[in-house]
């Protein structure tokens, strides 16, 4: 065995299948009143406290070996300060209880306190003018580096297309369980949008949907949407979208009240048919406390009675008029048509869509759609990017 592999052998293993190996190593360990002073040989210094680091410990006994999910149970104060000692560059804590606790210098140098947080999940990013969606190819999709380019898309734009797929039925759901098990609703795993006889629903009909997100009259609304279009030889039919966080930035600036009636007033969304009766009361607005938005839940045909103090009603009304004519101004919406073996996915809780009517006789109209979990994108990311 050659000195550089006896080396390695002896890293501290944290349990941890992202990569932390290539960190610099420790230069000095010293221990100080208020924890243990580390400093790395690029000259980054931190100090943790002694509870952080007997609570990170990653042996056996404190890190499941199999689950790698966390044992010990941080409760006492670490009152008998440990020995220090550095291996190799790695950290070495030998507790006054004989518990024994080795740290990687990497894996600490990517969790000190003074590190910014960095992660292969992008933040939302609002649309600007002339948005272009990114398109991946679907064969390329089926390969790490498009799908990676997709999801990133997806978690930063909230719209992205694969194009060029096969037109076979359930490629959407093939799609979709690449990335994760399909979230089901009272319309199934797996939906076929296209006009029906006895519709419970306005886009199994041939009407032009206006912007839209989908079961807002759930507490939680499905996250992303696939729809993959097998055919679309009917006259309309456009596919409409507009990006919630822009338009939120939007009605912010031009009339801040109006924004705040919207995000404070919960108001009723409900469903009904024969065997369901669906329904939720939340703002068409959810921003957070810096002011991003959460969420939007805007339906006007599942909008359920208005259900406020009767002094609040007009200026509710004409908070949602302006919020609903700025979300289908022109400046706003993104319009295209899709074509059989395009698949469009958007964040539903992020970015409306809506369609243009159809004339169901002048030729077919067949999409098949389903939903997915923001977790699960944000999770294929992250397993994709431990081979970077
Ligand atoms: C839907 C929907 C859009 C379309 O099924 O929820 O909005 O293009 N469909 O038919
Ligand atoms: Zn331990
Ligand atoms: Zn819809």
């Amino acid at each position: 065995m050659t000195a550089t592999t006896t080396k390695q052998s002896q890293a501290p293993e944290m349990g941890e299948l992202s990569p932390y190996q290539t960190g610099p190593a420790l230069t000095q360990a010293t221990l100080v009143q208020t924890g243990v002073a580390l400093e790395w040989q690029d000259g980054q210094q931190s100090t943790l406290p002694l509870l952080w680091l007997r609570d990170h410990c990653a042996c056996q006994a404190c890190r499941h070996p199999q689950t790698r999910e966390r044992l010990y149970l941080p409760l006492e104060p670490i009152t008998e300060p440990p020995s220090v000692a550095l291996l190799e560059g790695h950290l070495h804590l030998n507790w006054q209880d004989g518990h024994v606790s080795a740290f990687h210098s990497g894996w600490l140098y990517q969790r000190r306190p003074e590190s910014k947080l960095v992660s292969s999940v992008p933040n939302a990013k609002p649309w600007k003018d002339n948005f272009t969606p990114e398109c991946v190819r679907h064969d390329d999709f089926l390969k790490p580096q498009g799908e990676k380019a997709w999801l990133t898309a997806m978690l930063r734009d909230g719209l992205a297309l694969i194009t060029d797929g096969p037109l076979v039925e359930e490629e959407v759901s093939r799609l979709a369980e690449r990335i994760g098990p399909q979230r089901a609703t009272n319309f199934g795993a797996r939906f076929d949008v296209r006009s029906k006889p006895n519709p419970n629903n306005a886009a199994y009909t041939a009407v032009g949907l206006p912007l839209h997100i989908d079961l807002p009259n759930w507490r939680h609304p499905p996250d992303i949407q696939l729809l993959y279009c097998l055919q679309n030889g009917a006259s309309g039919g456009e596919s409409l979208f507009a990006d919630g966080a822009r338009v939120v930035e939007a009605l912010r600036q031009q009339d801040p009240k109006a924004l705040a009636i919207l995000s404070e007033t919960p108001i009723d969304f409900r469903f009904q048919d024969e065997s369901h009766d669906i329904s939720m009361r939340a703002p068409v607005v959810t921003l957070d406390s810096a002011g991003n938005l959460v969420e939007m839940r805007l339906n006007n045909w599942i909008r359920d009675a208005l259900h406020l103090p009767v002094e609040q009603m007009d200026a509710w009304y004409s908070a949602y008029a302006l919020l609903w004519r700025l979300f289908h101004s022109e400046a706003h919406q993104l319009e295209f048509t899709l074509r059989p073996g395009q698949m469009v996915a958007f964040d539903n809780r992020r970015v409306l869509h809506g369609r243009r009517e159809f004339d169901p006789n002048s030729g077919a109209r067949h999409l098949q759609g389903t939903y997915l979990d923001r977790d699960m994108l944000a999770s294929r990311l992250r397993v994709l990017a431990r081979q970077d």
